[in-house]
């Protein structure tokens, strides 16, 4: 029999894996990417991740433009200052920047051959066997040029091999379903899929893990969950920050393809799954995958009634003037770039059957804040529900930024009459857990350093999610009478949103 465990006690089920020594070779190190998320990420790493990160690892910087590597670490840590989670103290950066490298070229003829010869100096001098990992930090379209230049240039050693070579790719995978087709299949061509990594931040942050145990760990919530017990769920990833300075990436792509072919499918995901048979990446991606399969496909005029596109206008957010996303730096005026998707979806299963799924996300939101609410059937119409139309108890799981979850049930107001009010059992992670949380960066570099890979995504995942959204933008395409709504920056997003759903009768929480 197990061992009886109390509610105090913390419950290890596994431990992070030490990693081995490696070189992380970023691709297009120049990059915002890079800057925010990956440098600091690999510096906590470095810094406090002592007993699991690797006791040698070593980061060559590999873009374009020709810069120093003393500028790179300049430029890095600039950026670790500004982004990491946790303060630069001076003796940690020291160690760390004498381990950060750059090389320009990567777009030139003989770029990869001296990649070739940088690694080779690199991990002689330092000691490092050739385990290598490539980052592939590079807009979707340059993802096949790298691999096959790696190819040629010899540096990725077989699966079985005594030194390891792991590639990891960006979001979004391809820029369509036939395009991301063709990358998966060069990428099975030259790698084993033991040796790829899909990334998608969101399964690395900590509120969506806890999902997962939320869901699995807790009686009380798996036996409701579903089509019997909840009336309708909600994915709102809302983001305060307009484009910025990524237009040349943006425009081309959208919120559909920046935010819902991924993160927010991973989301829907990880709500709707069944319970997978073990705790191994295979099994739980086998039923990830399996929601996808269920996802109803779009009905010809989908796109016009069960989804709503909007891009952000001008307007005075905090007394400040924000530009609307045509006068952002880099977006040409002729832009249809969406930076705003809704839309509701069903899940054909015996679980879901009949339980609306209603998502959103849009950059210029009144702020940055991600929940999933889950709303519960209506009490029966007996009691205290037999006159007053009492609220229904409602989970509302908060990802971002306060991360936590609330539990909205009804209680009586204390006093001589009979009177009951909503209130909320609320768990924010902050108060219950000390300490930061790992970023989710941070979590994902350690899990590729060490091969776990519950926390990436599978190509089926990748391909399933495009069909989905393809069925979207394959209507856009061909109906130029879809309406692209505009709203105020600092808006919950268009009305056409809020009317998506009232038309059954339902709001939006907002998070
Ligand atoms: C990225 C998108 O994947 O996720 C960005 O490319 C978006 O456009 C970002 O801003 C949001 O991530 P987070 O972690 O801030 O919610």
């Amino acid at each position: 029999m197990a061992d009886t465990i109390h509610m105090t006690e913390t419950i290890q089920i596994a431990k992070a894996q030490p990693a081995s020594p490696c070189t992380i070779v970023i691709f297009g190190a120049s990059g915002d990417l890079a800057k925010r998320k990956l440098i600091p990420a690999l510096y906590n790493l470095r810094a406090f991740g002592q007993e699991v990160s690797p006791q040698e690892f070593s980061i060559l910087g590999f873009a374009r433009r020709p810069m120093t590597v003393e500028d790179f670490r300049d430029s890095a840590r600039v950026a670790a200052a500004r982004f990491s989670r946790l303060e630069l103290d001076q003796k940690g950066w020291h160690d760390f920047a004498a381990n950060l490298d750059y090389l320009s070229g990567l777009d030139e003829p003989d770029g990869f051959r001296r990649l070739k010869a940088r690694l080779e100096q690199i991990e002689a001098a330092r000691g490092l066997p050739p385990n290598r990992i490539y980052y592939l930090s590079v807009p979707p379209e340059a993802v096949p040029e790298c691999v096959e230049r790696l190819d040629s240039a010899g540096l990725i050693a077989k699966p079985g091999a005594a030194n390891f070579s792991r590639v990891v790719v960006e979001k979004p995978i391809g820029t369509d379903l036939e395009s991301a087709l063709e990358v998966e299949g060069l990428l099975r061509r030259y790698f084993d899929e033991s040796q790829i990594f899909r990334i998608d931040h969101y399964l690395g942050k900590e509120t969506v893990q806890n999902l997962f145990v939320l869901r699995f760990a807790n009686t009380i919530f798996e036996r409701m969950w579903g089509a019997r017990n909840v009336e309708h769920v909600q994915i709102t990833v809302a983001e305060g920050e307009g484009v910025g300075s990524r237009a040349m990436y943006y425009d081309p792509a959208g919120a559909l393809r920046d935010m819902v072919q991924n993160h927010m499918m991973q989301l829907l995901a990880l709500i709707a799954m069944e319970p997978p048979i073990s705790l191994d990446s295979d099994a739980i991606r086998d039923a990830k995958i399996n929601v996808l399969r269920a996802l109803r496909p779009l009905p010809p005029g989908g796109a016009r009634d069960l989804v709503v596109r909007g891009r952000y206008g001008a307007a005075t957010v905090d007394g400040e003037p924000v530009p609307g996303y045509l006068q952002e730096h880099g977006i040409p005026a002729s832009s249809r770039t969406e930076t705003f998707v809704a839309f509701k979806a069903a899940i054909d299963n015996w679980r879901w059957a009949g339980v609306p799924f209603y998502l959103r996300t849009g950059k210029r939101m009144p702020s940055r804040g991600s929940i999933i609410y889950i709303q519960f059937k209506d009490v029966p119409r007996i009691l205290f529900n037999r006159e007053k139309n009492i609220p229904p108890n409602a989970l509302t799981i908060r990802i971002q930024p306060d991360e936590g979850f609330s539990f909205e049930v009804l209680a009586k107001q204390p006093g001589l009459d009979i009177a009951i009010r909503p209130v909320r059992m609320n768990l924010r992670y902050d108060s219950e857990f000390a300490g930061p949380s790992p970023e989710a960066y941070e979590r994902l570099l350690l899990d590729v350093m060490s091969a776990d890979h519950t926390l990436f995504v599978s190509a089926q995942f990748v391909e399933k999610s495009w069909e989905f959204v393809q069925s979207i933008l394959d209507q856009w395409r061909d109906d130029s009478t879809i309406p692209m709504h505009e709203y105020p920056a600092g808006s919950k997003g268009p009305e056409a949103a809020d009317k998506l759903i009232q038309a059954d009768g339902r709001e939006w929480l907002d998070p």
